[in-house]
């Protein structure tokens, strides 16, 4: 699955990034950390789960508007930033190579065990394409994928939505500065819509987003030597209608001491209190084209679904500075 990330501190050193998470108010936990193997298993059984509507529609979207978002600019190369389960990357390849321009497929993620299996299977299945990983975080390390031209950077699933406004903002504009005056950068975004369809799709009927958000403790407990026990918090997705985001918290169903032995915290949380896991920013057309300007890029192509769930956007270095 996709790296993730949300207000973040600016450290790269793990252990620092999250010590400085934990001492926010409320403490954080970096969403990345969702997507250890159990972690990904979960998240494929969301997108199968009749409220989270967003990996179905984006993937009807992709399979109809692949061709034409490509021939906007011709790419020979695309880059996948936080490479998922490789379905959606297939649509696009699969356009790729019927352009008749395919050259080269580069997936980056933060996680090489997922990586490599990818790559391996995007090779066989697209012996035509030069198909390599680059282990990175795709909001620190852009850089590590080499000079553009002719390329689409791509970054689908909502991904994008992980970061807070700042961030994102940060984000598109090293995108921006990773683009050659040809590239483009293919972004899916969730969009605005009713809070209660929005709840029911981070907080499923089936509580697989709940076990899919206790698991990040796991993923800290085993990663960073922490003590966190998954009985003692409560999963809940609460819609923030002004800032327009999905915040997905861990509330404490009693008064809670944890031990973080790599970082050094100690963390006390009275009941009820709640660790911040993950941050959903939704979209509309304009709210994305407002940022993209901001960071110089305009949008040259918008795709919505007929319900307007989600939305893909096609972004390019401004043409006035061309
Ligand atoms: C993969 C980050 C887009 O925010 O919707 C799904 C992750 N979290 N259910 C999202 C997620 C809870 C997902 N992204």
């Amino acid at each position: 699955m996709s790296q993730s990330r949300q207000a973040s501190p600016a450290s790269t050193d793990p252990a620092e990034e999250l010590r400085l998470s934990l001492e926010r108010e409320p403490p954080q936990i970096p969403s990345k950390y969702f997507y250890d193997r159990r972690g990904c298993e979960l998240f494929e059984a969301i997108t199968h789960t009749p409220e989270y509507y967003q990996t179905r529609t984006e993937l009807a979207m992709l399979t109809e508007h692949a061709d034409a978002l490509l021939a906007t600019t011709a790419p020979r190369d695309l880059a996948e930033l936080g490479s998922g389960s490789g379905r959606k990357t297939r649509v696009l390849l699969d356009a790729l190579v019927r352009s008749g321009r395919g050259r080269a497929c580069t997936l980056m993620d933060i996680a090489p065990d997922f990586l490599e299996p990818s790559v391996r299977e995007l090779q066989a299945a697209y012996p035509s394409l030069d198909v390599r990983g680059v282990v990175g975080d795709f909001v620190h390390e852009l850089h590590r994928l080499g000079p553009g031209g002719e390329r689409m950077l791509v970054l689908l699933a909502g991904t994008f939505g992980n970061l807070d406004r700042i961030a994102a903002l940060d984000f598109l504009r090293s995108i921006r500065a990773a683009l050659a005056e040809d590239d483009a950068f293919l972004i899916g975004v969730d969009l605005v819509k009713d809070p209660a369809r929005l709840e029911a799709a981070y907080d499923d009927a089936q509580g697989v987003t709940a076990a899919f958000n206790l698991n990040v403790l796991d993923v800290v407990n085993a990663r960073f030597g922490a003590d966190f026990d998954t009985a003692d918090f409560r999963h809940r997705a609460v819609y923030d209608v002004e800032r327009a985001r999905i915040e997905m918290r861990l509330r404490a169903v009693r008064p809670v001491r944890v031990t973080v032995a790599a970082t050094g915290t100690r963390l006390s949380l009275a009941e009820g209190e709640e660790l911040l896991t993950e941050l959903s920013c939704k979209y509309t057309r304009e709210s994305l084209d407002a940022m993209a300007g901001r960071a110089d890029l305009a949008m040259a192509r918008w795709v919505t679904d007929p319900d307007q769930l989600f939305g893909l956007a096609l972004l390019r270095p401004r043409g006035d500075r061309r």
